[in-house]
């Protein structure tokens, strides 16, 4: 850890419902007995939460964020979409941008670096998500195309140190695998080279196990958890153990 704070992102992708929130409050009073200076936890619940877990964190120090956002600033003719200002408007202070899960369906470096310009305007803080493919990896383009990742998405965004990067190789997402801490070490240096200053992250398959290891590397601010995070027992253990 190089910054102040220790980060624990939730992303919970497109699972919970109001019920599934209740499992939160074993989260809450953790929290309220941690050292709650050294972290920051961050919860991204699909949109269709984000209120009602507004109201739930209201007394706590624990921060709400949305997975995605409409490029657009204003309001408008967008079916099915939400942009950033109403993301803000029900509480949340962050909002994950650039996930691959999203850029497979088609998000292009322009369009998220037009979601970024836009979500900074609306005063939120951005969760930059990049990471390389399998393929990409075996090439050795890894830094390359986390490189133009970077470039294009934070293009003529002036105050970088702001954003938070989430590195989550392709590869590693869901599927039970993680880079060798050696790879982190680098890669996550590499970043805070080009982007000096920045909260860098590492996300994909982080849970209770690897965890041991992956606290381990120095230079990572903290963690974009998604399976894990969905089961607050887990969540708790990740913390803890990356303390201990
Ligand atoms: P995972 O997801 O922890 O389930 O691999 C991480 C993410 O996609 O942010």
């Amino acid at each position: 850890m190089t910054n102040k704070y220790m980060y624990f992102i939730a992303n919970w992708k497109m699972f919970g419902n109001l019920k599934t929130l209740n499992s939160l409050n074993k989260v809450i009073s953790f929290v309220k007995k941690f050292k709650k200076n050294k972290i920051k936890l961050i919860y991204c619940p699909p949109f269709t939460l984000l209120s009602p877990l507004n109201n739930k964190l209201k007394l706590t120090t624990i921060d709400l964020g949305a997975q995605n956002c409409h490029q657009s600033e204003s309001y408008g003719a967008n079916t099915g979409q939400i942009n950033s200002e109403m993301i803000k408007a029900v509480g949340a202070k962050y909002v994950i941008l650039g996930h691959s899960e999203n850029r497979v369906l088609g998000e292009n470096d322009r369009l998220i670096n037009l979601k970024v310009k836009n979500s900074i305007k609306a005063g939120l803080k951005i969760i930059f998500c990049i990471g390389e493919s399998l393929n990409q990896k075996k090439k050795k383009q890894t830094k390359k195309i986390l490189s133009d990742q970077i470039s294009q998405g934070l293009k003529k965004i002036k105050n970088k140190k702001k954003i938070i990067i989430a590195y989550e190789p392709i590869w590693a997402i869901g599927s039970g695998l993680i880079p060798k801490e050696t790879e982190i070490l680098e890669i996550v240096k590499f970043i805070k080279r080009k982007v000096r200053g920045s909260i860098v992250l590492y996300g994909g398959s982080v849970n209770s196990k690897n965890i041991n290891t992956l606290k381990k590397i120095h230079n990572v601010d903290g963690f974009l958890i998604g399976g894990a995070s969905q089961n607050s027992n887990n969540f708790i253990d990740i913390i803890k153990k990356s303390f201990n």
